[in-house]
């Protein structure tokens, strides 16, 4: 945590100074807005010091998880030529050799479908601890308020009662209605209720344009006998990373 602080507290201390001391605001940017913020009943703003908390938590909760989005998303696509080829047109058809924008991420329905296959197989956090709030059962087991349960998305994602072909990377699965109701129950990388994650759109957002500005330009494949090994370390992430191979377009 000292760290990641060392990093952030300079430019948070020099734009929290420039907006409350001058009214400065060089960026429209998530610092900005939490540096604007005023609590809903008091009207007080944050101190400097809890900006710094809330940037290092948004940090932590998302950069890794993207991270770890991204290097399944290509892996897969490397492993899958058909489907990267397929979206690579579809990308094409969309955004020609435009720079990306967030209305054309809107039309790419396969890629977006591409995001949450990935997610549903690698969800980057893998299980969730919660704390029993009062005395119930569950199944064949009565559970103790303080109790802890684990609800764990990577488990109740590849279940073969929820999703048919569980393990098989499948985007087109989220275009079938009949996986709609496993979409709302068996579903869930970003977690549910109050404590839901804040940045899924953003995620879906980068995640999308990283892989879209990637697959446009290199066609990408896995070194021949290489298969990652998923390991639970905070995220999901490959034991001995990703190395993939980058090649022209057409090749
Ligand atoms: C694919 C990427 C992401 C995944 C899979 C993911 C997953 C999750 C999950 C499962 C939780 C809930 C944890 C729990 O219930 O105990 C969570 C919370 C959170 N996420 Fe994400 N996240 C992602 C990206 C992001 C990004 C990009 C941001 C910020 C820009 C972010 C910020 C947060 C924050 C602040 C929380 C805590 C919310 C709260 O407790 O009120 N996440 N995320």
């Amino acid at each position: 945590a000292r760290a990641i602080h060392d990093v952030f507290r300079p430019i948070v201390e020099a734009r929290y100074e420039g907006w409350h001391a001058r009214g400065q605001a060089p960026h429209r940017d998530i610092l900005q807005s939490l540096i604007e913020a005023k609590h809903p009943e008091t009207g007080e703003s944050f101190t400097c010091n809890q900006v710094m908390e809330q940037v290092s938590t948004i940090f932590l909760a998302g950069h890794e998880t993207s991270a770890s989005t991204m290097t399944w998303a290509l892996y897969m696509l490397a492993e899958c030529r058909h489907i990267q080829d397929r979206v690579r047109a579809e990308i094409a058809a969309v955004a020609g050799d435009a720079p990306l924008t967030a209305p054309m991420l809107k039309e790419m329905g396969q890629l977006r479908n591409i995001f949450r296959e990935t997610l549903r197989l690698y969800p980057p956090v893998s299980f969730l601890p919660r704390e029993v709030t009062c005395p119930m059962d569950m199944r064949d087991k009565h559970l103790e308020t303080g109790s802890m349960l684990v609800v764990a998305p990577w488990l109740t994602q590849r279940n073969k009662d929820n999703w048919a072909c569980p393990h098989a990377f499948d985007p087109d699965r989220f275009d079938d209605p009949a996986n709609a109701d496993m979409v709302k129950q068996a579903w869930f990388p970003f977690g549910r209720g109050p404590r839901v994650c804040v940045g899924a759109g953003f995620a879906q957002q980068e995640v999308m344009t990283v892989i879209a500005a990637v697959v446009r330009r290199f066609a990408l494949s896995v070194p021949p006998g290489f298969k990652p090994e998923p390991i639970s370390r905070l995220t999901i992430r490959p034991r001995t990373g990703m190395p993939l191979l980058f090649g022209a377009v057409g090749d």
